[in-house]
């Protein structure tokens, strides 16, 4: 079929398609429905289907007969060690540890925190959840110890699983102090923690702690538990647009389904290819792409501990590359830019033998031009830009090499994935026309795979994404669809910024930020960068007589939303404005702001109370060397 051919289909006929990409999975029990309404009137796919989503991952490829083959490699330059599981063994450590937790109460449909660095017992962790039918919630190591709590106490886990230590190139991070200030701050108390140990930096176990190694030993494997299609599988916390993240669930059958689908169809990978996505298991790209797609579709899963650059060098992602024979590398731009910053014409490329690796995959924020075109023009393989969140779990769009590929355009993310209706819309919920900007919207129902709600807040799932326009979700995202129907994403229209690939929210610093005596009220806005793609940058406006040492204040304010967000915020400037502008009902501009940091035109809109504070705020931010 061609790309045409399934992408109508999908669209006509949404049951039709999926009931047959359904069949490609092995069900405990065949769904019948295939799209029904939940209780909620929420859209939801292959209802009365059972089946165990670890299952499927591991010991349907072992029944099938490649228990053999490897199923994930574990490449650590952080601790010099490498390491490597088939799919029998990984199997059996997975059966092993759903085991441990069991043994701690662990049943279907309780809650288990990982908070892990990229070690294979991360995903260990994960999949003898989904063996159990236990919803896990993976923290990323970056999230300092209030993040932990606050998703501690909106998942409530039975068991949190950590470790001694993750390492940052070459810096320690003693994980162990994190997870128990976090414990400590949270109102949940989980019944315990199974920690691993890592000899690089043991940590003292404290009452509750149970120790990874020795529960192991003890351990009976545990069985796979059934569990319906609709059935949480995860909960994975990304930023909104407020101080409280948002638990985007992912249920077991469509996620398995689609999982399996976009192997196929957005990354042309078959069983025994390797799949490298160079992200972290605490994001959605290293839950769909380092775990749970790769392993579906019974391919070789790529884990990776450490940079794309100083571990020890700009040639680490190609060094792998060629170790390992991979076929599919997935990355996030920033890694791409971070790369070329140190090894401006990829001569550490040259080293390696790159003859298995057939395509690169780059999501997570824009891929600008200059990106694209340096790893085209020195790695010589095609790129592709594709574009989607942690909500969808998979790609709303990009240019489908497993089904049809087309000639690529620039800052394109080309057309949309067979079962993503994207439409885009004026402000009153109209389409536009061709090349005419608006909010890219997905038209109900959203395929297999996308979030049915959020944990414990289903109105906030309704207010933030269905009830803007009815009959549509709304993806946050701005941008428009050429003649040719190539989608072209421009940035999101709220308050959340890309840093690194990494997702965060300005509303959530903003908090943190006003939370200091000094601080009277404050914007942060995203900035652009070279390396990061977007760096946050803070405006301040300080509390009447308060005489404050900026320099000193600016550090305060970074430790501050360090210790409270974590140092993957990245926040680190903060700048003392007279005035922040707003509207004359007392709203901050904060586009306006972004435009005069990043030196881009603006028009003052009608509304602001204050015209004059813009030019104020541009000679500060140019006085400080912020902006040109
Ligand atoms: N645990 C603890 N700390 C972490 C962490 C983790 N898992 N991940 C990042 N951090 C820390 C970093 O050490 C850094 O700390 P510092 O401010 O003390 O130096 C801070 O958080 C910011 O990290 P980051 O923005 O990643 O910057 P970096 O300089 O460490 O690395 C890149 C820059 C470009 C190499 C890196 O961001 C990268 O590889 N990005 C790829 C992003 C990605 O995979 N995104 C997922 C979506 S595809
Ligand atoms: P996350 O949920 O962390 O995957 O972040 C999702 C957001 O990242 C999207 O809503 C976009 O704003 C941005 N994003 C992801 N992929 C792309 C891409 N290929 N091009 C532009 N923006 C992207």
């Amino acid at each position: 079929m061609t790309y045409q051919q399934q992408y109508q289909a999908s669209i006509t006929n949404p049951e039709g398609f999926w009931r047959e990409q359904g069949k490609r999975i092995q069900w405990f029990r065949d769904p019948e429905t295939i799209l029904s309404k939940d209780e909620n009137g929420i859209d939801r796919w292959f209802a009365d289907g059972e089946l165990n989503t670890a299952y499927l991952a591991l010991d349907y490829h072992v029944l099938q007969g490649r228990g053999d083959q490897l199923a994930l490699i574990y490449d650590s330059p952080v601790t010099e060690s490498r390491r490597s599981y088939t799919y029998a063994e990984l199997t059996a450590a997975v059966a092993k540890f759903a085991g441990v937790l069991k043994a701690q109460g662990v049943e279907k449909g309780d809650r288990v925190v990982v908070y892990m660095p990229m070690v294979p017992e991360a995903a260990i962790a994960m999949l003898a959840c989904a063996r159990l039918g236990a919803i896990h919630s993976v923290v990323f190591g970056g999230f300092a110890a209030h993040e932990l709590a606050v998703r501690i106490d909106d998942a409530e886990p039975k068991v949190i699983v950590s470790a001694s230590c993750g390492i940052e190139i070459n810096r320690i991070i003693d994980y162990k102090p994190i997870l128990d200030a976090a414990i400590e701050m949270a109102t949940h108390k989980p019944g315990c923690s199974v920690i691993l140990q890592r000899d690089i930096s043991r940590c003292a176990m404290g009452q509750n702690d149970i120790d990874w190694q020795e529960a192991q030993l003890a351990a009976e494997p545990a069985d796979c538990t059934p569990v319906l299609a609709t059935d949480p599988l995860y909960v994975l916390y990304t930023s909104g647009t407020t101080g409280k993240p948002k638990g985007v669930v992912r249920d077991n059958g469509g996620h398995a389904v689609a999982m399996k689908y976009s192997m196929d169809v957005v990354y042309d990978m078959e069983p025994g290819d390797v799949f490298w996505a160079a992200s972290d298991v605490g994001w959605v790209v290293g839950h769909s792409y380092i775990v749970y797609a790769p392993l579906l579709a019974g391919c070789t899963t790529v884990f990776y501990e450490g940079k794309p650059v100083r571990t020890p060098d700009a040639g680490a992602f190609w060094r792998v590359c060629e170790e390992y024979g991979v076929k599919g590398l997935f990355a996030a731009p920033t890694a791409f830019r971070a790369i070329r910053k140190e090894d401006p014409d990829c001569n550490l490329a040259k080293k390696y033998d790159l003859s298995k690796l057939k395509t690169i995959f780059m999501a997570g924020e824009r891929l600008d031009p200059p990106t694209y075109e340096w790893v085209v023009e020195h790695i010589q393989r095609p790129v592709v830009d594709h574009w989607w969140q942690t909500e969808t779990g998979w790609a709303i769009a990009g240019n489908h090499v497993g089904l049809e590929p087309v000639a690529v355009k620039a800052g394109s993310v080309t057309r949309p994935s067979p079962g993503y209706n994207v439409q885009i819309l004026d402000s009153r919920g109209n389409p536009v026309a061709r090349n005419e900007q608006g909010s890219i919207a997905i038209k109900l129902p959203l395929p297999p795979g996308c979030l049915p709600t959020i944990w414990g807040n289903h109105d906030r799932f309704v207010a933030g994404y269905l009830a803007t326009f009815d009959g549509y979700y709304i993806t946050g995202d701005g941008g428009y669809l050429d003649d040719d129907n190539y989608l072209f994403v421009l940035g999101r229209t709220d308050d959340i910024i890309n840093v690194a690939g990494h997702r965060l929210s300005t509303g959530e610093m903003e908090e943190v930020v006003a939370g200091h005596a000094a601080v009277a009220e404050c914007a942060v806005i995203g900035q652009s960068s070279d390396l990061k793609g977007e760096e946050p940058l803070g405006l301040v406006l300080l509390k009447d007589g308060f005489d404050v040492d900026e320099e000193q204040l600016q550090k305060e304010l970074v430790q501050r939303v360090r210790d409270q967000i974590g140092a993957v915020a990245s926040f680190k400037s903060a700048i003392v404005v007279k005035r922040l502008p707003k509207t004359r009902s007392g709203k901050i501009l904060r586009k306006i702001l972004r435009n005069i940091a990043n030196g881009e035109e603006y028009v003052a809109p009608s509304t602001i109370d204050d015209p004059a504070c813009l030019e104020e705020i541009q000679d500060i931010l140019k006085l400080k060397g912020i902006c040109k």
